[in-house]
């Protein structure tokens, strides 16, 4: 089941709270939702002691549940009493793994959000600049109770905030009506943001200096809240962490099919839109997971297929395919990417994205041995990644022999182990390198919006998914640790324990969170704290410089520009050749039956 759900989404990439608690003073805070206490932590990195303030599980929404399921999210408003912000509220409901964390509790009412507040005194006499963060995990797993924000918050001095989103069927249901909308698990996203922008103020935060971060499938909802224009004035900076907009198979018209298998699935009946809402409205939230579950876990892909709810285009939330909208963006003007291009990003992927693709092929160990044979990259890899790049659509030969062409090393074109990292390369480019540079490109071209792009090459010593010893660089996912300073535990989900990073990834991480942080005080991820490495430069479409991330820091260029030229320029411009090449000859040959006879006599 596990590798079927990473198949039709994204990995889920689970960071897991050490729990350790320090008691001292109660913090509190008294704002117009009422008294929120908290409860004070300390934590070490790299030897220091820092401390931090903790609200958890605070509700910003109503509970979705009952007549609220499948509909925009309500504000929950104020508090009667004190409320004690002490523990995870529940995350949404979703599969449980047999490497769940602890914190597993699982429930429909789990739309909550979790803040880190730093003891230093701010940055800024306006406040701490705040970071929110939207989980990974396919849209259908994950919860911001994985990602402590601690060490992020105390070390660097800002406020860290982890919210939970309606996931799968529950966030994403469309059926073509008011009763059942779509997108809700986004809109829980930008109801979070309005109430960080009301609220964070009483918690020692600068409403002005939001930036939103996200990982995989949070990355690109990243993406997704700074192409909705509604957002402007709740956060002026955005970090996407493997995951851009032109994901395939990621919008659909509506979820109408989807819901459909689900009824089905529930044994209701499902000939009309309003008995499959009922059947769904009606039905418990452990068998709608029963029903995801079932379908990932058979091995059939096409049930695995039907039982992924994807962001839908609503007309409100979303209005266009945002992938095509950064096609268009080139010669249209749209609203969305006015918006897009005034908030300052942040984008970047990882050095060996496609290596979590090997993971469908085996353990670890088994993919020591890993070898591709030109005749599999030829009839299994190619064919395989193409369709499922093209979905449905019949694709043309001459684009299969082209990208075998372009995934080929003519040096040495039936090297075994050279064709094992061309499909680790084939699926980063497809699915992460080249959709990432596209969107970086549209966001900086034509405007002086700040943009930057980093690439982090180092393979940790552990990295979060087992990869065999001839994957040379990090792959999805391994940033996290860094990013949050290592807070974490990765014992349950990725069965790694007793995890002490070496020096260099410490001092990695230390850097990471630095330039992290900068953006969201400043930003520009080189002021106002330097004493890095390098001078990050911005990214623009002339010099397009970037920042390697590694044991030593670089600026490089040009990052995956050729890939980004054949998936985004050249595939297409055949693919539309060749249609275009179609209607040609099926107008020539219509032409010629009309006008010439049998003989051949034309005209
Ligand atoms: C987590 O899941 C396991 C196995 O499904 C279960 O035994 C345990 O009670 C759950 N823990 C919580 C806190 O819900
Ligand atoms: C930048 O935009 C111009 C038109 O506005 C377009 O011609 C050009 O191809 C774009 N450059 C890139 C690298 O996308
Ligand atoms: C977890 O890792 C240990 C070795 O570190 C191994 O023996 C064990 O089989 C692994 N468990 C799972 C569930 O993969």
């Amino acid at each position: 089941m596990e590798i079927m759900v990473r198949f039709i989404g994204e990995l889920s990439i689970f960071l897991i709270l050490i729990n350790q608690y320090q008691s001292a003073e109660v913090p509190s805070v008294s704002s117009k939702l009422g008294t929120i206490t908290g409860e004070t932590k300390s934590v070490t990195f790299q030897g220091n002691k820092y401390q931090v303030d903790r609200y958890l599980g605070i509700p910003y929404a109503k509970p979705p549940t009952g007549d609220l399921r499948f509909q925009p999210p309500q504000p929950f408003g104020s508090f009667s009493e004190t409320y004690n912000a002490v523990d995870f509220g529940a995350s949404c409901p979703q599969p449980s793994y047999p490497t769940m964390p602890k914190e597993n509790k699982t429930d429909e009412n789990c739309l909550f959000l979790n803040i880190y507040v730093p003891r230093q005194k701010p940055d800024e006499p306006s406040g701490h600049a705040v970071m929110l963060y939207i989980h990974g995990g396919g849209l259908s797993i994950g919860s911001g109770v994985f990602y402590d924000g601690s060490v992020l918050s105390s070390v660097e001095n800002v406020i860290v905030v982890t919210i939970n989103y309606r996931l799968g069927l529950l966030g994403f249901l469309d059926i073509d009506n008011e009763k059942a909308p779509g997108n809700v698990g986004l809109l829980d996203q930008h109801l979070a943001l309005q109430w960080v922008n009301e609220n964070i103020g009483t918690f020692g935060g600068d409403k002005d200096r939001v930036t939103i971060f996200g990982q995989s499938a949070g990355s690109t909802c990243v993406a997704m809240q700074m192409m909705y224009p509604s957002n402007e004035g709740l956060f002026r900076g955005g970090i996407t962490q493997s995951g851009a907009l032109s994901i395939p198979g990621m919008y659909h018209e509506n979820n109408i099919n989807i819901a459909k298998f689900y009824a089905r699935s529930l044994g209701c009946s499902f000939e009309t839109k309003d008995e499959v809402l009922k059947c769904l409205k009606e039905a418990s939230s452990e068998t709608i997971i029963k029903v995801f579950v079932d379908a990932t876990s058979s091995g059939d892909f096409e049930s695995a297929a039907s039982v992924g709810a994807t962001p839908t285009i609503d007309g409100k939330f979303i209005r266009h395919n945002l992938g095509d909208l950064l096609k268009k963006a080139e010669t249209e003007t749209f609203e969305e990417i006015d918006f897009f291009r005034s908030v300052k990003l942040i984008n970047g992927v990882s050095g060996d994205e496609g290596a979590m693709f090997l993971t469908m092929g085996g353990s670890a160990e088994t993919l020591e041995e890993f070898e591709v044979t030109r005749e599999q990259m030829n009839t299994q890899q190619i064919p395989g990644a193409v369709a499922i790049m093209y979905g449905n659509k019949p694709v043309p030969e001459v684009v299969q022999q082209l990208v075998i062409s372009e995934y080929t090393d003519w040096v040495n074109p039936d090297d075994p182990k050279r064709l094992r990292q061309q499909v680790v390369d084939l699926f980063g480019d497809f699915f992460y390198n080249s959709p990432a540079i596209e969107m970086s490109r549209v966001h900086c071209n034509g405007s002086d919006v700040d943009s930057y792009v980093y690439n982090f090459l180092p393979k940790l010593d552990k990295p979060l998914i087992p990869l065999p010893k001839w994957v040379k660089h990090a792959s999805h996912g391994d940033e996290l640790g860094p990013v949050f300073g290592y807070s974490f535990d990765l014992r349950d989900l990725f069965n790694i324990s007793e995890y002490t990073p070496p020096e260099w990834e410490l001092d990695l991480s230390n850097r990471v969170m630095r330039y992290w942080t900068n953006f969201a005080k400043t930003g520009d991820p080189n002021k106002p704290n330097p004493g890095l490495s390098v001078v990050w430069p911005k990214y623009d479409v002339s010099s397009q410089s970037y920042i390697k991330f590694d044991r030593e820091d670089s600026i490089g260029q040009y990052l995956y520009a050729r890939p980004t030229e054949f998936w985004k320029k050249i595939v297409p411009a055949v693919i539309d050749a060749t249609e275009h090449a179609q209607t040609v000859t099926e107008q020539f040959g219509k032409k010629e039956e009309q006008t010439c006879d049998n003989d051949g006599n034309c005209g």
